[in-house]
């Protein structure tokens, strides 16, 4: 487990009478097509990109957070549109789609910075352990509190958050194995004109070629609710999900957790992708008398089958769920040269994730 994360809860909803559960496991193998496809900027398993390109607010060419851009509302959501290049001639990969059911996870967070370690946790980039950097270090903290729904607190302590996720997969792409995999020609060409002792040249090949290859994605949508405790309330549910391996047979104990007197906050209802018309449905459908004002709560899902059929119906494959990059390393033939590489790719990344 991740160290940043205390606890993770996992309860899954399986109607299995109302839901039909699809499970297809199918072999791709993508052969190069024409030269003009080889740069892009959709999903495309295998290919390359810069990093550094958009390092520290990724999140504005991925949908992975909901963010007020001034975009147009109306546009569908696309999970990834980073400009990406193929580097592989004949890469092939495993897909497999989601189940047709809601998963919720429930993240114990004893501090801001956990918090964000825990959004992005099913995100991993090669070199860093703090992937969200790369999507949101740019940003101004009160900016990325009002993108996980909460307020800037006057109180200004760092405990504690709990992050409530309602996910539906809608597939999951990764690589078979790179043994045998053919490395485009233009891209074997650079290899070699590349000067493995000149760390510009080296960066000019990162600018041309990328810095790390797509290993896997996931695809679909969540909806997440952020909840600050007071430290006693956050102790006491803790406690309490170390004691039980609980289900949801017992949805009223743990909903009794997050009554008022525990909590500082209770955040706005979110949707990776954004869609603002599943957020106020939300804010319409999920109002919980538990607060002294009703407030709308992702824990009404717990006992509303209805509702969570309605939520289960409106999760699309707006968002990107989750990423694996890897660095480029496996192109290089020459020991020496994958070497230096690597040690400048993962240079920088130190270098740029301190300064965010
Ligand atoms: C990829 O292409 C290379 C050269 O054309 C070939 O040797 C290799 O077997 C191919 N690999 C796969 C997985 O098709
Ligand atoms: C490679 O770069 C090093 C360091 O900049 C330089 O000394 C060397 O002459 C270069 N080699 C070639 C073949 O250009
Ligand atoms: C938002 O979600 C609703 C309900 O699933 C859907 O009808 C609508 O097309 C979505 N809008 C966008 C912009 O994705």
């Amino acid at each position: 487990m991740r160290r940043g994360v205390s606890n993770i809860v996992t309860i899954f909803y399986a109607f299995s009478k109302m839901f039909t559960v699809l499970f297809i496991i199918c072999l791709r193998v993508a052969f190069s097509a024409s030269d003009e496809s080889d740069l892009g900027y959709s999903l495309s398993i295998g290919n390359a990109i810069n990093v550094f390109a958009n390092y520290g607010d990724l999140s504005q060419v991925t949908q992975v957070i909901s963010a007020d851009y001034d975009d147009d509302e109306d546009e569908f959501p696309e999970p990834f549109s980073e400009k990406n290049i193929k580097v592989f001639l004949n890469v092939s990969s495993k897909e497999t789609l989601g189940e047709d059911r809601v998963e919720m996870n429930i993240l114990l967070c004893e501090t801001f910075d956990e918090l964000l370690d825990g959004y992005f946790q099913n995100f991993q980039i090669e070199g860093t352990d703090k992937p969200w950097k790369a999507f949101m270090g740019d940003w101004i903290q009160d900016e990325i509190m009002r993108t996980l729904g909460i307020d800037v607190d006057i109180a200004r302590d760092n405990c504690c958050y709990v992050l409530l996720k309602l996910s539906k997969v809608h597939k999951t792409v990764k690589i078979d194995s790179l043994e045998q995999v053919a490395v485009k020609s233009y891209v074997e060409k650079a290899m070699s004109a590349m000067n493995g002792s000149d760390v510009a040249d080296i960066r000019k090949f990162m600018r041309s070629y990328g810095t790390h290859y797509i290993d896997s994605y996931v695809t679909g949508n969540f909806v997440y609710q952020v909840f600050k405790f007071k430290r006693y309330g956050y102790n006491m549910l803790r406690s309490y999900v170390r004691d039980q391996k609980h289900h949801t047979d017992n949805s009223d104990r743990l909903r009794s957790h997050f009554a008022s007197n525990f909590l500082r906050q209770v955040g706005d209802i979110r949707l990776a992708s954004g869609n603002k018309t599943i957020e106020a449905w939300a804010r319409r459908n999920l109002l919980d008398s538990q607060y002294l004002y009703y407030r709308p709560s992702l824990l009404r899902l717990f006992y509303n089958n209805a509702l969570i059929l309605s939520l289960n119906r409106m999760l699309d494959d707006g968002a990107l769920l989750g990423l694996s990059l890897k660095t480029l390393a496996p192109l290089f033939k020459d020991e020496e040269k994958r070497r230096k590489y690597v040690e400048v790719v993962e240079n920088d990344m130190k270098l740029w994730e301190v300064n965010a």
